[in-house]
């Protein structure tokens, strides 16, 4: 028997769970047509392969047609899903994980104009500024319909082998009815608490007489909303009381706060910067005082944490979600006793930002999560040795050094500045992102493990690289700021790179004109406020910063709501000239017919990046392949062939930015993509 806390085994009724690890539920909108199809089924068994004990599988799988998902769902009200959600349980119990689905109704959190287009419906007219609808208020037709539509989700839980279900209750319709800023219906299901709970215990109800005892059943619920006059911790304990007395509930899976706004969601999620484990105390006690199985998870990302939650005796299954999206394999680097090779969750919430736009969750520096299917998590050992000259330490290039060492090749890294990071280093000099740094330190302690060679402060030219002997040269020089982007004038703007590098300190006065969107921009800002400048931002865009995301924005907005710096959209700089020991900042717009002037000390520009690429072009006639990339073949992952100039010494490619101005995920997807088959 181990004595890791964390490695213990856990009974929950007639199942065992072999540890105390769990992914909560969370969508990573990999359904296909509504269904977890292969895609989604490689993700979870991935993590059941290497050791999880529970896995809550989809997020807000959806029980109603009036419920339309908000993030590519999975469609529980379609009986088509039974043969699906077997097929991923079969696959995640071979490997001895237990199953679970978390289900839920969300009530006013979506969007009517989506699915079959019915009403979204909640307790109340209220509407949720996240998802934006103005919900009908339920009728009691509309309550004994969703009712039994549990209890028909519930049926196809069990028939698809499931271990059990979750109910959710953060803002989703079930606590709508809960809370009383959402619930002003008269009658039974309004008013007191006692009928603010009716609908929770009718689902209950149903549930249990559809599928019995045998079926796990827990809920995920908040047990304080943090807001005024919502549900404050003494209702939560009142809640977790009648959920127990009620005989129905299996476990406990406790959340603290609200999710109607991206702030509020970022309370109850935190993101980089922000305190870890900040509702875990309030969770153990609930656990004490309730003496229900209690799982819970928000930002445990790092082991020792997760293992203090179970040895303190605060939980009895303990969430490692996001860290199990960066490093699907912690269990068994626990087991293997290398908790060092554990792949950092630096907080980034690239993945679930994202799900929010419409796309499906990536991690921002694991490039195989969520394509299980055609990336590995584990690289394949080459089968011949070659010499790998890479020339650049930011993430593109210490990805493609650590792939390459991975498959036993000799590795040598060339790097212009005295440390590696790039990019990443100059985002985590906010002391909010300094966690980015892990994207770097981890990489460069896998590399340092498998030997590959480190030459810093050397400005590579093509005769350096050659005298390494290269078998494949990967340029991943990076970007430079482009400050080209004016009629006139560029040579006066400054660049955002230079004021969050402190190379240009802030003048009183800034224009700060960001038209890519991104977090340097951002970051410029709040770097200028906070030296007591004024700063007003501007983009040609319709919002601000759309590269950055909801749930990474809300950092930013209340560091700089704080300092008053104001936004402006939807207009162009156009021109800068000198005015009389000050700038004159001439103002377009998209739409036309709009010129303005604006006298400011400071114009800074967030313009992406130009490659940093004479050392490409260098190289290129002297490669074999001319630094051509075969697409066919990096798409169907199969390794590039030498290429079309037979004279060449070696296989030339570049990565990142020093091909185009993208983001960390992009360059190491590059990296991770083209260096696993070389
Ligand atoms: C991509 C993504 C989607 C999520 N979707 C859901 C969801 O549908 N339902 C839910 O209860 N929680 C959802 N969550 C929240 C997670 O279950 C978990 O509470 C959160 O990530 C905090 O835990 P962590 O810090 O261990 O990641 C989601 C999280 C992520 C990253
Ligand atoms: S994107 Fe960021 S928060 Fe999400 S799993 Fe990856 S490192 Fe963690």
């Amino acid at each position: 028997m181990p004595t890791d806390p964390l490695l213990q085994p856990y009974q929950l009724r007639h199942l065992t769970l072999r540890n105390r690890l769990m992914t909560t539920a969370h969508e990573p909108a990999y359904a296909e047509d509504g269904m977890p199809k292969a895609r989604y089924r490689a993700y979870h068994v991935e993590r059941a392969k290497a050791g999880i004990a529970l896995t809550m599988t989809a997020g807000s799988a959806t029980v109603s047609r009036d419920s339309p998902p908000a993030f590519n769902n999975i469609l529980l009200y379609k009986d088509e899903v039974v043969r699906w959600m077997r097929e991923l349980a079969d696959a995640c119990h071979e490997h001895g994980a237990a199953v679970m689905i978390q289900i839920t109704h969300l009530g006013r959190r979506t969007r009517w104009d989506r699915g079959f287009w019915l009403p979204v419906l909640s307790s109340s007219h209220r509407r949720e500024a996240a998802h934006r609808a103005f919900p009908k208020r339920i009728e009691d037709w509309d309550i004994r319909r969703i009712i039994a539509e549990y209890g028909d989700a519930a049926e196809r839980v069990r028939a698809a082998g499931l271990d059990g279900l979750e109910l959710e209750a953060y803002g989703h319709l079930m606590d709508q009815f809960w809370s009383p800023l959402t619930n002003d219906l008269d009658g039974p299901y309004g008013g007191p608490l006692e009928n603010r709970l009716r609908f929770t215990f009718d689902v209950l109800t149903e549930i249990r007489k559809r599928v019995g005892p045998e079926l796990i059943v827990g809920i995920r619920y908040t047990a304080d909303e943090l807001l005024a006059r919502g549900l404050s911790p003494e209702d939560g304990l009142e809640i977790s009381r009648r959920l127990k007395a009620s005989g129905m509930v299996d476990f406990l899976n406790v959340i603290r706060g609200h999710i109607d706004t991206d702030a509020g969601l970022t309370d109850v999620i935190p993101i980089q910067g922000m305190p870890s484990a900040p509702h875990l105390d309030f969770a153990g006690e609930i656990r004490a005082r309730i003496g229900l199985p209690t799982f819970h998870a928000a930002r445990i990302q790092d082991v020792a944490t997760a293992r203090h939650a179970i040895a303190a005796g605060k939980l009895d299954m303990v969430g490692m979600t996001r860290a199990h999206m960066a490093d699907p394999h912690i269990v068994r680097k626990i087991r293997e006793g290398r908790e060092a090779d554990i792949r950092p969750c630096v907080g980034a919430n690239y993945c679930l930002d994202r799900i929010y736009q419409g796309g499906s969750a990536y991690c921002i520096h694991n490039a195989a999560t969520g394509r299980e299917l055609f990336m590995p998590h584990e690289i394949v050992p080459a089968a011949v040795r070659r010499t790998f000259v890479i020339v650049g330490a930011g993430p593109a290039g210490l990805e493609a050094a650590r792939v390459a060492a991975e498959r036993g090749h000799a590795v040598v890294v060339l790097e212009a500045a005295s440390e590696p990071g790039g990019q990443v280093r100059l985002a985590a000099r906010s002391r909010r992102r300094s966690e980015m740094n892990g994207i770097i330190e981890w990489r460069m302690a896998q590399c340092v493990a498998r030997g590959v060679r480190f030459r810093f402060d050397v400005w590579a030219e093509a005769d350096d690289v050659i005298a390494e002997g290269p078998d494949v040269v990967v340029v991943a020089t990076g970007g430079l700021p482009h400050v080209e982007l004016l009629d006139s004038g560029n040579e006066l703007l400054v660049s955002s790179w230079d004021i969050i590098s402190g190379s240009v300190a802030p003048r009183p006065d800034v224009l700060l004109f960001d038209d890519a969107g991104d977090h340097a921009g951002l970051q410029a800002a709040e770097v200028i406020a906070a030296a007591g400048s004024r700063v007003e931002i501007m983009t040609p865009d319709r919002c601000f910063a759309p590269e950055v995301m909801g749930m990474n924005l809300v950092p930013y907005m209340r560091a700089l709501q704080k300092l008053d710096v104001t936004f402006t959209v939807t207009f162009r700089l156009e021109a800068v000239s000198s005015d009389a020991g000050r700038l004159l900042a001439v103002v377009g717009s998209d739409y036309g017919g709009v010129r303005k002037e604006r006298r400011v000390d400071q114009v800074v520009v967030n313009h992406g990046t130009v490659p940093n690429e004479e050392l490409y072009w260098a190289l290129k006639p002297l490669s074999s392949n001319l630094g051509e990339v075969d697409y066919d073949r990096l798409v169907a992952d199969l390794p590039q062939t030498s290429g079309s100039n037979p004279e060449g010494g070696f296989q030339l490619f570049r990565v990142g930015d020093a091909v185009s101005s993208r983001n960390v995920h992009a360059a190491i997807y590059d990296a991770l993509r083209l260096v696993k088959d070389l």
